[in-house]
């Protein structure tokens, strides 16, 4: 069986040699005496052309033939010049494999995005998806080539923890209890002694606090797997699971911080453009007009860096044109993300050294006393996609923080010991994975870049 991919690569090998290929049916044409097939076999963004003629003994069958059948061809691959497509094969035989049903959904004509999530176990055989899920393969591979070829070491952190890293309390919970009918304690609570693990446990948020551990292990770490969040956020880059690259460094700080996540964003750019070349002219042409002109002047440009001070200071100039109040200590909202990387400064910025009172309690305390050595990159169109910092390795001013926030530091004992022995400076962030092949399609909504999303009241599949 040859595949299609090798047949478009290096077609010259395959010319007027009989071959057989096999895949599913995209179209069929026929008229009395012959008829075209469109094949895709899933190993190509294109399809493959199958003529057949009245000469094959299930001439009849084959023109009728529901889209989606699977079918094996045997047949001369020849070249069609001055046709739309480079080259066709001519049919000796068609064997249906799998016939499809003809109330098959994806028919030739245009679907709405939110009509083909409703089968997302189908939508994969459609152009788009098919560009989408390939170029999300591609952003994965090449996410672990740029770590791995720089000497960091990957590793697993653990899905079921019993800290909540970010501090935000947006954990999924994990219990085996029957909670209306479990026994309470004097104080109403659920007794989680009683539970599985012995303690309450929850889905993790972030990966970064075993990360860190490894860092002062490894020196140069990455974590990248599925993270969960219970926000009832229902936006469009919002995702209850989503996959996160977590990268931790040692002996780095927030520059070193930066200088690595522009390194990785700028690596995993070219690479998919290079490994997917027709995908990204599909997204270029249908989706996102201006993708690759966008993409290449990354790659070639250098991130903007400027203060949480700074940016507020061009936000309270133009105040009056954001819903959201601007100033200082407030949260940056996606009206003024969007404004600073597509008004201002039309390429990807990072903004640092935020107030420490939005930011997690791990984050490097600065000298001023209010702001912490945070950096979120955000992106011309998808707004933040990387969240980082320096961490705190200073034991008492850590301490103090989670104090002044009221956390319960029994559980993040061996957290704080990582101060203890040999706790040098380090460093890391967070690249939201959907975030990023957002970005690198531009397609508009998370729900769209995961294969089987689940976000609030939803998980159908
Ligand atoms: O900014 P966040 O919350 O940072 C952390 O979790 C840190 N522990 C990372 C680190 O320093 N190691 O999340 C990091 C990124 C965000 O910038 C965003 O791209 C993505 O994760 N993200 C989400 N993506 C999809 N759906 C959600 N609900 C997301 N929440 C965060
Ligand atoms: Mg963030």
């Amino acid at each position: 069986n040859t595949l299609i991919k090798d047949i478009y690569r290096n077609p010259d090998k395959y010319y007027d040699t009989e071959i057989q290929v096999s895949g599913w049916v995209r179209t069929v044409r026929a008229s009395k005496k012959f008829g075209f097939i469109e094949l895709n076999d899933g190993t190509f963004f294109k399809n493959l052309q199958i003529v057949f003629e009245e000469t094959l003994e299930n001439f009849k069958e084959i023109s009728k033939l529901p889209v989606s059948s699977a079918i094996i061809v045997k047949g001369i691959l020849v070249e069609t010049p001055n046709t739309k497509q480079p080259f066709e094969i001519k049919a000796k035989e068609v064997i249906l494999d799998a016939e499809s049903n003809s109330d098959y959904p994806l028919q030739k004509k245009r679907h709405t995005f939110e009509y083909l999530r409703s089968i997302a176990h189908l939508r994969p055989r459609s152009n788009t998806f098919s560009a989408v899920f390939r170029v999300r393969s591609l952003a994965a591979y090449a996410i672990h080539k740029f770590f791995q070829e720089r000497g960091f070491v990957y590793v697993h952190t653990p899905i079921i923890t019993a800290s909540d890293a970010e501090g935000a309390g947006e954990m999924f919970r994990v219990t085996t209890l029957d909670l209306e009918n479990t026994p309470k304690t004097d104080d109403g609570k659920v007794d989680y002694s009683k539970d599985f693990f012995g303690k309450d446990a929850n889905l993790t948020v972030s990966g970064q606090l075993e990360a860190e551990a490894y860092a002062l292990a490894f020196r140069k770490v990455y974590t990248f797997g599925p993270t969960f969040r219970a926000e009832n956020s229902n936006t469009k880059r919002h995702a209850s699971e989503f996959w996160m690259v977590e990268p931790e460094i040692a002996f780095a700080g927030l520059k070193e911080d930066m200088e690595l996540a522009e390194d990785m964003m700028k690596y995993i750019i070219k690479y998919v453009m290079e490994n997917a070349p027709e995908e990204m002219e599909f997204f270029n042409k249908f989706i996102d007009k201006g993708l690759i002109e966008r993409l290449e002047n990354i790659v070639n440009s250098d991130f903007e860096r400027i203060t949480y001070t700074e940016a507020m200071k061009i936000l309270e100039k133009n105040k009056n044109k954001f819903e959201y109040p601007v100033e200082w200590g407030a949260d940056l909202q996606t009206e003024h993300e969007k404004y600073l990387t597509d008004k201002v400064f039309k390429k990807p910025v990072f903004v640092t050294d935020y107030p420490k009172d939005i930011k997690a309690f791990y984050m490097r305390l600065n000298d001023d006393n209010k702001t912490v050595a945070a950096m979120d990159l955000l992106a011309p169109g998808v707004g933040e996609i990387i969240g980082g910092s320096q961490r705190e390795e200073r034991l008492d001013v850590l301490e103090r923080r989670m104090k002044e926030l009221e956390m319960n530091d029994e559980d993040l004992w061996w957290y704080l010991e990582l101060r203890k022995y040999g706790g040098t400076k380090h460093a890391g962030f967070g690249l939201g994975f959907e975030r990023a092949v957002m970005y690198l399609t531009g397609m508009d909504n998370i729900r769209d870049v995961i294969p089987f999303p689940r976000t609030p009241k939803n998980v159908e599949f």
